[in-house]
């Protein structure tokens, strides 16, 4: 038996969480006009405010930075409005919420880029995987390889995205650099080939992924900044020929600027845990802060990786949708409810804030 256990709480830099299950980020395409959170956003995530700390749906730094109908921002002052509901309401019960930046990069589409522009990527290699716009599942648009002199503009709105995110009352935010978005795409050689100082090399392709990190940590602080990676995931379509040396390289960048946690995305997100083979324990040993480990995760195999010291925190995703009490099943062995898959993006309050929590559920 270990002393520790996952109900118990744990110190993530300056915040004590209140146990070690964490929301991971899901994205409910719910935003209201403007791609402003509203009141059924606040009351989502307050219903699941008993994960030690929840990470938010993937947010946008940019118009140029979406590529899914009706996700949230976090440039305007009305979204940065909609969001401090959301922090109130997870506040107020206790909770700890972080925000996660995004730029989807080549998974895109024309319809949700200003003036119909093509979006944006490293290189102008078109993604094989679709997106979610004008109600449907569609393919990618083509991609325009970004110029050298633009890559300043995007890091420095990663900057401003994380000042607002405290303004709206985050307690940090988690850079997405996962699951095949633009810090993925130009880490992995299958989306990169530019020439210039940020492709090629493991150093050149890492160089905008720590630079947006290096960035948010200057504007507020290591303590607030986590950030999300997955080495050997094929979401949306990337492929490395050498991600152990590559991503080798970037924690141990990452550990040297200080920030608070890594979120890993074991194996292929949402799929197979063994997609490739990767020693996911080289990057816990090379990160000395908190790593959160993600993916496939039940009960028991939290249990047994805690135990065998291989992670700190837990993120489940699939399991918080139906599930908004998840801790309190967990902890009590209770039985999981099944999500609808129907409603998981776009829509209302049915399958979003209507799961109820087990008490609820069996005293109709
Ligand atoms: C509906 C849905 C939306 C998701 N949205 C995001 C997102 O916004 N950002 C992100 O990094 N991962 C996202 N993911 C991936 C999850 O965070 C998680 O990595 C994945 O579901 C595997 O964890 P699980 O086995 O606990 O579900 C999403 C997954 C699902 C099912």
């Amino acid at each position: 038996m270990t002393s520790k256990t996952l109900f118990e709480p744990y110190t993530l830099g300056s915040l004590t969480l209140s146990n070690r299950i964490v929301m991971a980020p899901l994205t409910r395409n719910r935003a209201g006009p403007g791609f402003v959170p509203g009141d059924l956003a606040a009351e989502y995530y307050g219903q699941r405010a008993s994960a030690g700390l929840l990470i938010s749906e993937a947010t946008q730094i940019s118009q140029q930075g979406q590529g899914y109908q009706d996700t949230p921002g976090i440039y305007s002052q009305a979204q940065i409005d909609g969001w401090r509901k959301v922090t109130n309401a997870v506040h107020t019960k206790g909770g700890r919420i972080f925000l996660q930046l995004w730029h989807v990069g080549r998974v895109s589409h024309v319809d949700l880029q200003e003036h119909g522009a093509a979006p944006v990527a490293p290189s102008a290699i078109r993604a094989a995987t679709k997106t979610f716009v004008n109600n449907g599942f569609v393919e990618v648009s083509e991609p325009r390889a970004l110029a050298l002199d633009e890559l300043a503009g995007i890091v420095n709105d990663f900057r401003q995205a994380a000042a607002n995110a405290i303004e709206a009352g985050f307690d940090g935010v988690e850079i997405h650099g996962a699951n095949g978005y633009l810090l993925d795409q130009f880490a992995k050689d299958g989306a990169n080939v530019r020439t210039d100082a940020y492709g090629g090399s493991v150093e050149n392709r890492a160089r905008l992924m720590l630079d947006v990190t290096a960035a948010v940590v200057e504007e507020i602080g290591a303590e607030r900044t986590g950030i999300r990676i997955s080495p050997i995931s094929p979401a949306n379509g990337v492929s490395s020929g050498a991600p152990q040396a590559q991503f080798d390289y970037i924690v141990d960048q990452l550990d040297a600027l200080g920030i608070v946690y890594v979120h890993v995305v074991e194996g292929a997100t949402g799929g197979p845990r063994d997609v490739a083979p990767f020693d996911f324990g080289s990057l816990r040993r090379r990160f000395n802060n908190t790593y959160i480990a993600n993916n496939g995760y039940d009960l028991d195999l939290a249990a047994s990786q805690l135990a065998d010291g291989k992670a700190d925190l837990f993120a489940f995703g699939r399991p918080f949708i139906a599930n908004p009490d998840l801790v309190e099943r967990l902890r009590t062995r209770a039985p999981l409810a099944e999500f609808n898959p129907a409603t998981l993006y776009g829509g209302g309050s049915a399958g979003y804030t209507d799961y109820p929590a087990i008490a609820a559920s069996s005293h109709p």
